[in-house]
């Protein structure tokens, strides 16, 4: 790899507008703030550096630059993600990077043509009563081209016969759900496609369309390239227009989703009738902080809200409810009562603690002093979990008002639940705080040092020509590899450096934390000869230490003297350098 085209696409590409696109990020002071992608993050603990061109977590310890946010973000190896940083910037890049492409890229190639295969199907003189279907459904052309929706006829090898003449193995297709025990999975359905988070086909759920008496949706099966649970209908689609809206909205169907585009509302995905997972939970944080729930308006739909809603908002997630009446779906809404009504009920969607309450007061007897204060109970706990204190207050009011029991009564019955949870999440924060690796102080000598040697080449200077030798194989090779850049390429800095040593593993855990160190202004030439001096007596010391074991072993009393003389010359040395 060509060190100095890396250096340049890297150059090229801001580190704060990039993983922008990813995660929403706050400039607090010099840096920009965001919640952590690699761990499962409360406060925005990743932090990003314009200046230096380099993010880093304090919490997991995760760090490096553009190429290493996208390899650890998408997964995906150095080249890889070399290529994709480079093809954003228009720099071309040599053949011999572009090896390694998806290895499943031969699965999701079947799955392309199967799809296009379906679409073909549905626009054939046979797929009429599929088109008519889909018409009653108030489906058009636009909407059918725009979510590829296709058709499977009602024969057993249609589609398996035009695939095995191209030539591809009739395991794979088994393998991938295409077919069961050789014929179609798909007979006489109407075909979804499911994309991945890239927005390519990877999946089908096919849908009845004749009143047949069987399942209603036939999905993929688990396969290599699908899994269920890490699936988001409607994901890739709908990413750009998240960030930009700076919300999503969770549906259960994806008929649901579908409508809600018909009428200009793109920001959805859907679960696909399923609990989310906390993969699924990563996906959507990966895009915005605010999610709104509009599952379907029945008892099996509160329950889905009540329960993903709590999975959202311990993943740290606002959380809004738009309640759907009368066991309507979505899809049912906005055919019944239109795109202005569906319009006006996401803007007035409500507090997940307020649809809690709501789902709390729902059969209550007012009128029965134990229902009563069983109700006011529950709600002050709910309360209790409000972190904004002017929420709390408003909520508490409500409260207050409903029941007609004395504001001041309720408030401090809040703050006694508010002060014992206090200790409960203070027990919780001593066990989660982060270890911080205690070093000995030669050992943060090196690291420091090697810092500094990252910023400024008066530091290389001052290393180089000292000839201290660093007793720590990582630290060594590290300051090594530095002086060895930085005579190549004539400069030197975090971001490029790290880039540099991205092949040699055995590097990256030392050098991760160096870069933890977040170091600032380089000191005086006098401070980095101090920490010089604290590697050279620490040296001294394994001298000695080393020369007392010979001569406990040493029999001859000359060879004795001898080496307790050399003891004698360094420790007076070190006293004198202690000076
Ligand atoms: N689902 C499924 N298998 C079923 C029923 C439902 O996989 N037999 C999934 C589908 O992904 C569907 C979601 O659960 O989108 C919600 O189910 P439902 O509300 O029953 O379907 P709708 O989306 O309303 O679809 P339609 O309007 O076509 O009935
Ligand atoms: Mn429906």
């Amino acid at each position: 790899m060509d060190q100095s085209l890396l250096n340049k696409i890297r150059e090229n590409t801001d580190i704060v507008e990039f993983i922008g696109k990813y995660i929403p990020l706050t400039k607090k002071g010099k840096n920009y703030f965001g919640l952590c992608p690699f761990h499962n993050d409360n406060n925005p603990s990743l932090s990003v550096s314009r200046e230096k061109q380099i993010y880093k977590c304090f919490v997991c310890g995760e760090a490096g630059n553009v190429f290493n946010f996208l390899m650890k973000y998408e997964n995906i190896s150095f080249k890889e993600a070399v290529r994709i940083i480079a093809n954003e910037i228009g720099i071309s890049i040599q053949d011999e990077f572009k090896t390694s492409e998806n290895k499943n890229k031969v699965f999701y190639d079947i799955y392309d043509i199967a799809s296009k295969f379906y679409q073909n199907n549905l626009l054939s003189t046979e797929g009429v009563k599929a088109r008519e279907y889909l018409t009653n459904r108030h489906l058009d052309m636009n909407i059918i081209k725009e979510f590829q929706i296709g058709l499977a006829l009602n024969k057993r090898d249609n589609l398996t016969k035009m695939l095995v003449k191209k030539g591809y193995d009739l395991h794979i297709l088994n393998d991938l759900g295409l077919t069961t025990n050789n014929y179609d999975t798909y007979i006489n359905r109407i075909i979804f496609p499911l994309f991945d988070t890239k927005g390519l086909v990877n999946g089908f759920s096919g849908r009845i369309y004749n009143g047949e008496k069987t399942n209603k949706y036939l999905n993929s099966k688990e396969t290599v390239i699908f899994k269920k649970g890490e699936n988001l209908f409607n994901y890739s689609r709908a990413k750009e227009e998240v960030r930009r809206d700076k919300f999503v909205i969770i549906m259960e169907g994806f008929m649901a989703v579908i409508r809600a585009y018909t009428i200009g509302v793109k920001n959805c995905i859907a679960t696909m009738g399923t609990a989310l997972t906390t993969n699924q939970i990563s996906l959507i944080k990966k895009l915005t902080t605010n999610v709104y729930l509009c599952l379907d308006g029945d008892t099996a739909g509160q329950t889905a809200t009540l329960n993903n809603g709590k999975m959202l908002v311990d993943a740290n997630l606002n959380v809004k409810v738009i309640p759907l009446s009368d066991n309507l779906d979505p899809d049912d809404f906005i055919l019944k009562y239109g795109k202005d009504r569906f319009y006006s009920l996401i803007n007035s969607a409500i507090n997940y603690n307020d649809f809690r309450i709501q789902v709390l007061k729902k059969g209550v007897n007012f009128k029965s002093s134990t229902e009563l204060s069983n109700y006011i109970n529950l709600v002050l706990k709910e309360i209790s979990t409000v972190k904004d204190e002017i929420k709390r207050e408003i909520m508490l009011k409500n409260l207050a008002n409903e029941t007609n029991v004395w504001y001041n009564t309720l408030e401090k019955k809040l703050n006694e639940l508010l002060a014992s949870q206090e200790t409960k999440l203070k027990e919780q924060e001593i066990q989660v705080i982060p270890k911080k690796n205690k070093k000995n102080k030669y050992e943060k000598a090196m690291q420091v040092l090697i810092y500094y040697m990252l910023l400024s080449r008066d530091v290389i200077n001052l290393v180089v020509n000292s000839h201290v030798y660093f007793p720590i194989d990582v630290y060594r090779i590290l300051a090594r590899e530095i002086e060895y850049f930085y005579e190549k390429y004539g400069y030197i800095n975090i971001a490029d450096f790290k880039t540099y040593i991205e092949n040699n593993e055995a590097l990256h855990e030392a050098f991760n934390e160096i870069i933890g160190l977040d170091l600032d202004s380089i000191p005086d030439d006098a401070i980095i000869l101090d920490y010089l001096m604290v590697i050279k007596n620490y040296n001294k010391a394994l001298e000695i230490k080393r020369l007392e074991n010979l001569i406990m072993n040493e029999v001859d009393p000359l060879e004795q003297a001898k080496i307790s003389n050399q003891i004698m010359k360094l420790k007076m040395e070190s006293e004198n350098n202690g000076k």
